[in-house]
């Protein structure tokens, strides 16, 4: 893996427009494919050098910054893979080229999440909810249902705060719940939770 390479791409692609890009599907889903904040790349990788997760998964690839900088804090790239779902099969597509030529443990699964997530097997130590707000509950859920998840399984999901309205269901279950969690006030809000 070369770092000064996926730090060069991690450039490139934080000169993307914040803003991102409108989406729409012919299953009518629609939304807005905006990639994390400045603020939020480094917390990211921070977390996945401290917990060294050996599974990664990711919902919501889009071009793939976030997950460049989750490879980032990798430390061995033979013992650590990270999976990432994207719908959209252009994106996906171009997500994995990018990915294939720097040379990372990152596989896209394309699909519908919900579709994807239940075809997944095994458990995963750590998953970043990234994909539209309103479905991180149904998600969560179904992680759950499957036992992709379990007790020590780190959890992140962004735009907790400004898009708090969408989320809240997700939000209030971990209260209720009684799971250790956090809110980063980053310039969208991280989600920090330890199952
Ligand atoms: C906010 S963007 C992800 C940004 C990415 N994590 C980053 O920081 O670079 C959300 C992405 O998830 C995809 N998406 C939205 N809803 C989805 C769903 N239900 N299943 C799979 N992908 C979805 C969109 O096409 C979009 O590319």
């Amino acid at each position: 893996m070369n770092l000064m390479k996926i730090e060069n791409q991690i450039e490139i692609l934080e000169g993307f427009s914040k803003k991102g890009e409108s989406y729409s599907n012919t299953n009518g889903s629609f939304g807005w494919r905006n990639p994390i904040r400045q603020d939020t790349g480094r917390i990211l990788q921070s977390i996945v050098i401290a917990s060294n997760p050996k599974r990664i998964l990711e919902i919501g690839t889009a071009h793939g910054l976030s997950a460049l900088y989750l490879v980032l804090g990798i430390s061995d790239i033979n013992k650590t893979t990270i999976d990432t779902i994207e719908f959209d099969s252009d994106v996906a597509l171009d997500s994995q080229a990018r990915f294939d030529l720097l040379n990372v443990p990152i596989k896209v699964l394309q699909g519908e999440a919900m579709d994807v997530i239940g075809k997944l097997n095994g458990t995963y130590e750590l998953v970043f909810f990234d994909a539209q707000k309103s479905h991180y509950f149904q998600q969560l859920n179904l992680l759950i249902d499957k036992g992709l998840i379990g007790k020590g399984t780190i959890l992140l999901a962004d735009n907790v705060i400004d898009r708090k309205e969408e989320c809240n269901e997700f939000l209030n279950w971990f209260i209720e719940n009684n799971i250790t969690h956090s809110i980063i006030p980053t310039e969208c809000g991280l989600l920090v939770a330890t199952l």
